[in-house]
């Protein structure tokens, strides 16, 4: 089985991958939210805005059995032991919020671990309601018991800990992660609207395989997993449908260096 490559076609089928294969699976599905990303409005118009834009709209339903392909396939490629990791928002249609919480339905054969809140401080703002500040990360596990979780590579120092009291000031990091949006001005941004940010992907990864583990994302975009995963030390396999995505992450992923402090991991 090939490792480190993206593949350019729909996830729903990912006949390139053997049954059991994949250690760990990080994805940020497209959110159905109506949007084309990458355009802005202005006084209630949409502006063109650099970037290349996909479009993230399908019906529901036909959102809804892409998912459930693209997840039945993950499932079959996840090794014994591995585990599925989903950042999801709610949505909002204007009147009311829709949580993410259907995203469970597709795995009811496998263990929800964590719901991770991950909270960032930059956003949209509204003069209507509270100012949504954070997305979810659903963690599924195949095994109830025999799944990978390596704490101690995630641990953060634990500021308010007494070292007569405690001998590791390092502490569990918890399921609220505060972790920065990428904003325009930050070094790994590209051109992909939807990007999340490599400290999010690099806590899973670390905690969930490790090193020659192998990390599949079926909606890679900018190659963010791909990039993280190759910089970790882990191989990667990711599936994109817009080929202007697949250059970038292609491109991002091989100019990749590793930082100091990620090799003594
Ligand atoms: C939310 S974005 C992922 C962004 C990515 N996490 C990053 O950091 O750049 C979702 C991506 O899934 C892609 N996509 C949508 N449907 C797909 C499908 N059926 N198979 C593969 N990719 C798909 C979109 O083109 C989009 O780039």
């Amino acid at each position: 089985m090939e490792k480190d490559i993206i593949y350019m076609h729909s996830s729903e089928k990912m006949h390139e991958l053997e049954d059991k294969s994949i250690n760990l699976v990080v994805t940020s599905p497209p959110y159905n939210i109506n949007n084309v990303y990458g355009n802005r409005t202005r006084e209630g118009r949409k502006i063109e805005s650099k970037g290349v834009k996909y479009a993230d709209n399908l019906p529901e339903e036909e959102y809804r059995r892409m998912l459930g392909a693209v997840f039945s396939e993950c499932r079959r490629a996840l090794t014994d032991d591995g585990s599925i990791w989903i950042n999801i928002k709610s949505r909002y249609d204007g009147k009311r919020i829709l949580p993410p919480f259907w995203i469970c339905d597709y795995f009811p054969d496998m263990f929800l671990k964590n719901i991770i809140i991950w909270n960032f401080d930059w956003g949209g703002s509204t003069n209507t309601r509270f100012a949504p500040r954070y997305e979810f990360v659903f963690w599924f596990t195949k095994d109830a018991t025999n799944y990978k979780f390596n704490l101690d590579a995630v641990k953060i120092p634990a500021l308010n800990y007494r070292p007569d009291r405690y001998k590791s000031q390092m502490k569990n990091p918890s399921d609220v992660w505060k972790i920065p949006m990428i904003s325009g001005n930050f070094l790994e941004r590209t051109g992909h609207p939807a990007q999340y940010p490599e400290k999010l992907v690099e806590r899973i990864v670390l905690a969930a395989s490790d090193k020659g583990d192998t990390v599949l994302d079926p909606f890679m975009g900018s190659g963010t997993t791909g990039a993280v995963a190759k910089r970790l030390g882990r191989r990667y396999i990711g599936y994109e449908i817009v080929p202007e995505y697949v250059e970038m992450a292609n491109a991002r992923i091989s100019g990749q260096g590793a930082p100091e402090d990620d090799k003594k991991r």
